[in-house]
């Protein structure tokens, strides 16, 4: 993995170094493909897969949106999945399946090209590093998160990250971690490629899916962990200001798994550290992800 190993493309295993597509790939050209982040751990009964069912049904919905008709149904692109882990032998990775539409007429219609997908993995440790038991130093971004005017945004597609992009090179090259964003009515969206949460008084917090939030599986997995725990959540609307004053804010996402946010725009959130509540989060989270909790083993599928 991470340069070698093998990818599958439309059906069929080809070296890391040969997974090639042409040039004038329409979705290269007009971002008119989607994809997947979903997380293979290694557990006491070797590698499982996390929420692989739901990860699926969205990339599904998402290829609905983009008007996409794939050769492979959920279930094949499931099976291919596990196949992929289990021909490169590996523990745990990240896995990217991708669905886009092809090579072959150039334009911004993209219905006369094929639509193709790949699955590929690698390690992905690295996602964005703190000091051990410090939070990101995040800012709020100034360009605006795009909304469901202008593209369905609960479709994950590569068009999408092109607004989490610029978002993301701002905050580096201000230099912190990450970028917080807004939606066009000024309210707190999500990160450039996880939800949020913030805690006030011992209760979550995390925007609406109306807000344009990510229909995100780890915000659903936190908010079952909070049920599971009898933490108190509510799902409203946040304003910048709440984001400032709050007794924690973490982000949540397939990469990230649950990352606490240490200050905002030069204003130090929980003195700069890891929260109480999202460290009992992450514990459990953690937990479930590799088996250790029966009620939630119905959420991993075992490559073997
Ligand atoms: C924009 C955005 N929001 C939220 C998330 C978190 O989603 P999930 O928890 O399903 O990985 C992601 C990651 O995929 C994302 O890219």
């Amino acid at each position: 993995m991470n340069g070698k190993g093998k990818i599958w493309m439309d059906g069929k295993f080809v070296e890391w170094n040969n997974a090639k597509i042409h040039i004038l790939t329409h979705a290269m050209h007009y971002g008119t493909a989607v994809f997947e982040g979903i997380r293979c751990y290694d557990t006491k009964n070797g590698p499982a897969i996390f929420r692989l069912e739901d990860h699926v049904r969205r990339l599904a919905n998402s290829c609905k949106m983009y008007h996409m008709t794939l050769q492979f149904s959920e279930k094949d692109l499931a099976d291919a999945i596990v196949e992929t882990i289990r021909i490169n032998n590996v523990k745990h990775c990240y896995i990217r399946p991708i669905c886009y539409y092809g090579y072959g007429k150039m334009g911004v219609n993209p219905l006369p090209n094929k639509v193709s997908a790949s699955i590929a993995l690698w390690d992905w440790e690295d996602h964005i590093k703190t000091e051990e038991n410090k939070g990101m130093r995040v800012i709020v971004s100034s360009w605006a998160r795009i909304d469901s005017r202008s593209l369905p945004m609960h479709a994950k597609a590569t068009a999408n990250y092109a607004n989490s992009a610029l978002a993301r090179i701002e905050a580096i090259s201000s230099g912190v971690d990450e970028a917080i964003m807004l939606n066009i009515s000024g309210m707190v969206v999500e990160g450039t490629a996880e939800n949020i949460f913030i805690v006030r008084d011992n209760t979550l917090i995390t925007p609406p899916l109306t807000s344009g939030a990510l229909d995100g599986i780890t915000r659903s997995t936190v908010l079952s962990i909070a049920e599971h725990m009898g933490i108190n959540f509510q799902i409203c609307d946040i304003s910048r200001d709440e984001l400032y004053y709050a007794d924690e804010v973490f982000l949540t996402g397939t990469a990230a798994e649950i990352k606490s946010i240490g200050e905002i725009d030069k204003i130090v959130i929980a003195n700069g550290e890891v929260g109480k509540i999202a460290t009992q989060l992450k514990s459990i989270y953690h937990q479930i992800v590799h088996g250790d909790i029966e009620k939630f083993d119905k959420w991993l599928t075992y490559v073997n």
